[in-house]
């Protein structure tokens, strides 16, 4: 039985802003790769050849970055355009032809999880009797999420979207495996509060109809990459796990520890990386430190500095900061620098919705 792949990379970011003015959230890296390559990567380590991306107004940037799909080997991708953000209910209304009568796995674009995939679409496959299959895990804040209830045996009671008052703390992880069944609950459902047609009412609409609805537990860490702070940590997160090779120049005068990676073209001269981290392609990285859970994408400079626990995107430069630089995401082409010229004083060019935490 052959299955389809469906990612949603609509959306608007709005937590994420600034870096979401300009780019999909799904296009942001995480240890040097975008969070929808790895979504992709885990969809065709399991098997899935065909691939639906539902894309939204950032749908132009989506299309480059991905392309046809051969960039990932033995993938094809197929774009659906999702004229509103309406809701993940609604993304699988207008996909319904591109699924047609196969069962199918969804995916958000947004969403990054351990181990990947593959076990979960094999159970899938073993059971044809389940008509769809969620994954839960627990959660500190289930408000934010759609909400389990589970029965002692293990089965589904009900599903919440974002309950004021979680009836438990097992969230819907946003990856979902469905049959046809699902076209017969988006047609049902009306939408939430928030103006979307929920999957989790989809889900519900189909449990409440005898469907058979397996809920999977997943113990690993999982990371929605929704706000800044869940980026800093599905980072390291990924970091932690990532195999390190070397193939930039390190000087004799630098110390990189073992779990550092360096891409091709970068140069680490006088500095000491410290990891888990990574130096993207062509950046330079002279007499700094750069510490744990790093990530310098490409096309950086980095000089007389230091950093931590830090994602740094494409083209920027950081030179001569007196003080360490931590928990920080930069945004493509930003520059730090000490201010040379008369007053003696910061100067900024943020912008809307930057956030800067100066030193007391
Ligand atoms: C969506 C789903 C929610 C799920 C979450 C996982 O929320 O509606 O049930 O728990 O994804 O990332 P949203 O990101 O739309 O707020």
């Amino acid at each position: 039985m052959t299955l389809k792949g469906l990612i949603l990379s609509g959306g608007k970011g709005t937590r994420l802003y600034p870096l979401t003015y300009t780019r999909a959230k799904q296009l942001i890296p995480v240890a040097n790769k975008p969070v929808l390559f790895r979504v992709i990567e885990a969809i065709r380590d399991a098997g899935v050849e065909e691939i639906g991306i539902v894309i939204g107004d950032t749908g132009p940037q989506v299309r480059e970055a991905v392309g046809d799909g051969s960039q990932f080997g033995n993938v094809r991708i197929t774009y659906i355009e999702q004229d509103a953000p309406a809701g993940l209910g609604h993304a699988v209304k207008i996909s319904q032809e591109f699924l047609g009568n196969e069962r199918f796995v969804m995916f958000l674009g947004d969403n990054v999880l351990q181990g990947g995939i593959s076990e979960l679409i094999k159970d899938f496959g073993n059971h044809p009797e389940w008509n769809g299959q969620i994954v839960l895990t627990p959660v500190r804040e289930a408000q934010y999420y759609g909400v389990a209830k589970l029965r002692e045996n293990g089965s589904i009671e009900y599903l919440v979207e974002k309950p004021a008052d979680p009836p438990s703390n097992l969230a819907l992880v946003g990856i979902y495996m469905f049959d046809p069944n699902i076209f017969k609950a988006v047609h049902s459902i009306k939408p939430s509060k928030r103006g979307e047609l929920e999957i989790t009412d989809a889900i519900q609409w189909l449990i409440e109809n005898g469907y058979v609805v397996f809920p999977h537990v997943h113990r690993g860490w999982w990371i929605d990459t929704g706000k800044p702070h869940d980026m800093l940590d599905a980072n390291g997160k990924v970091l932690d796990e990532l195999v390190p090779v070397i193939k930039g120049y390190v000087d004799a005068s630098s110390l990189v520890d073992d779990r550092v990676t360096i891409e091709e073209g970068a140069e680490v001269i006088n500095s000491v990386i410290r990891g888990p981290a990574i130096i993207g392609k062509n950046s330079r990285i002279v007499n700094s430190f750069i510490g744990p859970f790093t990530s310098i994408y490409y096309n950086v400079v980095v000089e007389n500095s230091e950093l931590e626990r830090c994602l740094v995107l494409e083209h920027c430069r950081i030179s001569n900061v007196p003080v360490r630089i931590q928990d920080s995401l930069i945004g493509r082409y930003a520059d730090v620098g000490v201010a040379d010229s008369k007053p003696h004083a910061y100067k900024m060019v943020l912008g809307d919705y930057s956030q800067v935490r100066l030193l007391k």
